[in-house]
């Protein structure tokens, strides 16, 4: 991660489209970033529906500032996918959840087909960011070290386990306590690899039981652990739980503003040691990352 985002990207919670209710619901609901979806949660017969519901509720919600405003589209091969963008671009989202992305080509292309939105409705030219759902198709693993070259408009990379257990004829892809089984483990640290490698964000995909909130704890907290920076929620319920797990604790900034003043007290110096432990740049760094992140709040 080169600079974390200036508005945190913690809690990203999905929204169907096609719902007034539940659209009326997220004005206040504390999440991050509200995804309004026009996917897998909407039925085909009510997609054009939810394209104008969406794009309603945008227009009404010119401020951004309180939270970021994004919408996921249909896949970029799908004849609705089009007709998505028309709807939404001109609302000026704050940017796009691409999904069953196959490669960082589907990135580069939906970029310049929003760009051209940018240009004729006055908005900066690169200035809507993209977030691909990067594991959905066996294809799209076999890329997922390409990601920097389209880093411009990317927000970061989030997976997603159910649609890849589909497209392989998996029977699950959890055992029975939640955890993944090895092969969607695998992906889980592909996604979180790739983008480190393109200097983004990793987003871990979403905690599918909205009723356990144990469980939803422990699986942030080894996201956290692991080098994600924030996590997909279904549920508004869920959103107080990754906005606390994603935080910086008092101990952990504590911890690092000691080491960030250890290393200005002693330029040059490549390793230093605090509290009986070796310290080097990775821990600098890291803990450089972490003061950015509290002070993002
Ligand atoms: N966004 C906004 N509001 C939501 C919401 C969401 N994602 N999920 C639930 N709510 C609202 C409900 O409408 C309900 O409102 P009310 O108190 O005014 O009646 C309240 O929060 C409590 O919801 P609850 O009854 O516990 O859940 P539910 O049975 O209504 O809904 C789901 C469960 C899973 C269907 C719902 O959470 C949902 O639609 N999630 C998003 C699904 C989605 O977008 N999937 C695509 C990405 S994988
Ligand atoms: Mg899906």
């Amino acid at each position: 991660m080169n600079s974390p985002h200036p508005n945190p990207m913690r809690s990203l919670l999905f929204v169907p489209g096609d719902s007034e209710k539940k659209l009326a619901k997220a004005d206040g609901i504390a999440a991050d970033v509200l995804i309004f979806d026009l996917e897998d949660a909407v039925v085909p017969e009510r997609k054009a529906a939810a394209r104008g519901l969406v794009r309603e509720y945008l227009a009404a919600r010119p401020d951004h500032r309180r939270q970021q405003l994004w919408v996921r589209i249909n896949p970029l091969d799908h004849a609705e996918a089009g007709a998505d963008l028309g709807a939404v671009m001109p609302m000026r989202p704050d940017g796009i959840v691409l999904p069953k992305t196959r490669s960082p080509e589907d990135v580069e292309v939906l970029g310049q087909r929003i760009g051209h939105y940018e240009g004729e409705y006055d908005m900066q030219v690169g200035s809507t960011r993209i977030l691909p759902v990067a594991t959905e198709t066996p294809q799209s693993l076999f890329t997922l070290g390409e990601y920097a070259r389209c880093r411009k408009r990317l927000a970061g990379i989030t997976w997603g386990a159910e649609d890849l257990a589909a497209a392989v004829g998996a029977t699950a892809n959890r055992y029975a306590d939640g955890s993944w089984t090895p092969p969607y483990r695998m992906v889980r640290s592909l996604c979180l690899f790739a983008a480190h490698a393109a200097g983004v964000e990793a987003i871990d995909t979403l905690w599918a039981n909205f009723r356990d909130p144990a469980g939803l704890e422990v699986s942030c907290a080894e996201a956290r652990r692991d080098g994600f920076s924030g996590k997909l929620a279904i549920h508004p319920d869920q959103v107080e739980v990754i906005n606390r797990c994603f935080k910086p604790s008092s101990e952990e900034i504590e911890r690092a503003r000691r080491i960030v003043e250890l290393f200005e007290a002693n330029p040059g110096a490549g390793t230093l040691a605090l509290d009986g432990s070796m310290l080097d740049l990775p821990h600098l760094r890291q803990a450089q990352r972490i003061l950015a992140l509290a002070a993002a709040d």
